[in-house]
């Protein structure tokens, strides 16, 4: 099943666990949206099934359901999985949807990550200055054709860098992220001026007199702002609490359209703000085609999935992406110790992000250049 916020590498997870499947002469289902399909036992035979792994999206289609909140749907999962007569569970999802899966801990499950905000994995930093971190799960399948496109989008070559100086703007480019901010940070590799994340509160005041400073020397910025980042008081830059899901988490409303218009209001009293302006790429980054790594990797994943389940040696596991010397591996990692999502759900820490600075460091940069290139320093030629 896929849950959660789709991704563009799902279909060649599904894909290259059919093709597992078929060759170790296993039957593989698969339910639809999500949870629900367990839930309501709404399946498809995926035998018969052609899919083109390179297609963005699910085929299985997706949803967000807690099986903790659906009026007796743990008992239904249950049911179904045993009526079925079903061996295991692939669950490919973000948080929210691996969440349910400690719901089941009898069932056996391989959990797969998904999601562009790269926050199902562990960071572990190293106590000695210079230590090199160990990472669980480098990253999650969506996050590098994510990351990619957002660094895109605020370079000088592919993106609003040209208007951003040509018309001297200030433009507030909205990232996704709830609560983590690692595709905010990773627009780093296109070189934005700030970038705001939802761990390290912003203290306003601050953060306008350095982008007024900024902007007089430069003429031109680029913020980048997580959707979920909020203000030193607590409060999120934008968000209606009012209106919640099933986990809890309040509908955004764009961060970077209250942050653009605050600053426009705020400085005007220094420098026309007419050409300040917000831009919220959204679901653009989610769509489309995977680029290579992670497709190779949810080729990887998938067929791994289904070999593990069919050797049935943990009852759950979560199938994470470990760094190597050169390049990446898949390990096991059992989660019979783990006792909720938790202790698997990582944020972006002050060894990866400067909040002085509004900055990825060093090390953060090291971390992302495994994952997404990066473009070229700026050269500004004459302004
Ligand atoms: O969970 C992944 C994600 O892309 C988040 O970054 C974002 O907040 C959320 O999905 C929005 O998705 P939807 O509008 O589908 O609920």
């Amino acid at each position: 099943m896929t849950g959660g916020g789709d991704v563009p590498p799902l279909n060649a997870v599904i894909a290259s666990a059919r093709e597992a499947s078929l060759e170790h002469h296993i039957e593989l289902v698969g339910f639809l949206q999500g949870w629900s399909g367990l839930i309501e036992n709404q399946y498809v035979e995926l035998s018969g099934v052609s899919i083109n792994p390179l297609i963005g999206g699910t085929i299985l289609k997706s949803s967000r359901v807690s099986l903790e909140k659906t009026l007796g749907g743990i008992e239904k999962a249950k049911e179904n999985f045993n009526r079925l007569g079903l061996d295991g569970l692939i669950v490919i999802g973000g948080e929210d949807t691996l969440s349910n899966s400690f719901n089941l801990p009898d069932i056996p499950q391989v959990l797969i990550s998904k999601t562009i905000d790269n926050d199902v994995g562990i960071i572990r930093q190293n106590d000695s200055q210079n230590g090199e971190s160990e990472i669980i799960n480098y990253f999650t399948l969506g996050f590098p054709t994510a990351a990619r496109k957002i660094s895109s989008f605020v370079s000088l070559r592919d993106g609003l860098r040209t208007t951003a100086y040509s018309h001297e703007r200030i433009i507030v480019v909205e990232s996704m992220g709830m609560h983590a901010g690692w595709l905010a940070l990773s627009s780093s590799m296109g070189h934005p001026d700030f970038i705001v994340i939802p761990e390290f509160p912003l203290n306003y005041d601050r953060f306008a007199e350095e982008v007024y400073g900024r902007y007089q020397r430069q003429k031109h910025i680029i913020i980048v702002v997580a959707e979920g980042a909020r203000f030193t008081n607590g409060s999120y830059i934008s968000a209606d609490e009012n209106e919640k899901d099933d986990f809890g988490h309040p509908r955004f409303r764009g961060s970077a359209e209250t942050l653009a218009n605050k600053l426009k209001d705020d400085l005007r009293k220094y420098f026309d703000t007419r050409n300040v302006n917000a831009v919220n790429p959204s679901y653009l980054y989610r769509s489309g085609i995977p680029l290579n790594l992670d497709l190779r990797w949810a080729k990887r994943l998938g067929r791994e999935a289904v070999n593990l389940l069919s050797r049935q040696a943990e009852k759950r596991i979560f199938l994470t992406i470990k760094k190597k010397e050169k390049g990446f591996s898949i390990a096991s990692y059992p989660l019979s110790d783990v006792k909720s999502i938790d202790e698997i759900h990582r944020f972006v820490s002050e060894s990866f992000y400067n909040p002085d600075e509004y900055m990825v460091t060093p090390e953060g940069k090291k971390y992302l250049s495994e994952i997404v290139p990066e473009y070229r320093e700026i050269d500004y030629g004459l302004t």
